[in-house]
């Protein structure tokens, strides 16, 4: 399976930080933010990646990347997106890349305790449609919200004043060829983005969205400085944790 990682847009709600530098190459504990979903991508086995990127700083990310030779990998796929769209206008853009295969999609912005294999193969095993990881947390009204009846997600709204539940749709999607024709049916939501939300709901329509429910610790970095400090401590606590198992003081 091929994967994408979605790291456009401005990030101006982590301005001024954001003012010069794109909010992926922030740091994040020890390494720049993109780091992890690239990790994340790599440590599942998925070796053909394509980055979307966007922005005055989008060549730094060819600096810092290369073709990936520090994650193991021979070459990463780069495309830029124009302007700020919303997510779905980000992933338009890797439909020459997906070239009718199933992918996995990652926000740039999200870091993950554990990986995500396990899912990736439960998806493998799905014969068509899309899957989404969900997770409980204390502030759905940040997120895209699920509601779920019998075991289905029946509705996903982005961020509602009054939740219908505590589960939320994090940032890894996986989807199959028809996301392309989905997100060209899209309009522009009240923000004036294509919403990855409206892509999940069409999927629900098709009654083809199945969802698992994420193992470990998750944050959305980018959201806010509270969020980028407290993915740092997440990430200091995760990998102090993984050293001591390593040298057996755990
Ligand atoms: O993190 C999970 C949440 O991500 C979901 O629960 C929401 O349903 C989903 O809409 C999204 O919400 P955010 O408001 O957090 O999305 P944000 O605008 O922060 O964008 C997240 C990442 O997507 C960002 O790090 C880079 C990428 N992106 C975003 C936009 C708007 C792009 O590549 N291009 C874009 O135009």
């Amino acid at each position: 399976m091929k994967g994408v990682i979605l790291a456009g847009g401005l990030g101006t709600r982590l301005n001024p930080l954001t003012k010069i530098t794109n909010k992926h190459l922030l740091p994040v504990y020890s390494k720049p933010m993109i780091y992890y979903p690239l990790q994340t991508l790599v440590d599942a086995g998925i070796k053909d990646i394509l980055l979307v990127t966007g922005g005055s700083r989008a060549g730094e990310f060819l600096r810092l990347l290369g073709n990936g030779q520090a994650f193991g990998l021979k070459h990463i796929n780069y495309t830029y997106q124009e302007g700020e769209g919303g997510i779905a206008d980000a992933l338009r853009l890797a439909e020459h890349f997906a070239d009718r295969e199933k992918i996995v999609v990652i926000l740039g912005d999200n870091i993950l305790e554990k990986g995500i294999k396990r899912y990736i193969e439960n998806f493998r095993k799905q014969p068509r449609g899309a899957r989404i990881l969900i997770k409980k947390v204390k502030d759905p009204w940040r997120f895209g919200v699920v509601e779920i009846k019998h075991n289905r997600i029946v509705s996903i709204k982005e961020k509602p004043k009054n939740p219908k539940s505590d589960y939320i749709v994090t940032g890894v999607y996986m989807y199959d060829e028809k996301v392309f024709d989905i997100i060209k049916t899209l309009r522009p939501s009240k923000r004036n983005e294509l919403e990855i939300t409206d892509v999940n709901n069409a999927y629900i329509k098709r009654k083809e969205l199945r969802y698992d429910i994420l193992n470990g610790w998750w944050s959305d970095s980018g959201t806010s400085f509270d969020s980028l400090l407290k993915a740092s401590n997440l990430v200091k606590k995760r990998d102090r944790k993984r050293q001591g198992k390593i040298k057996g003081e755990d």
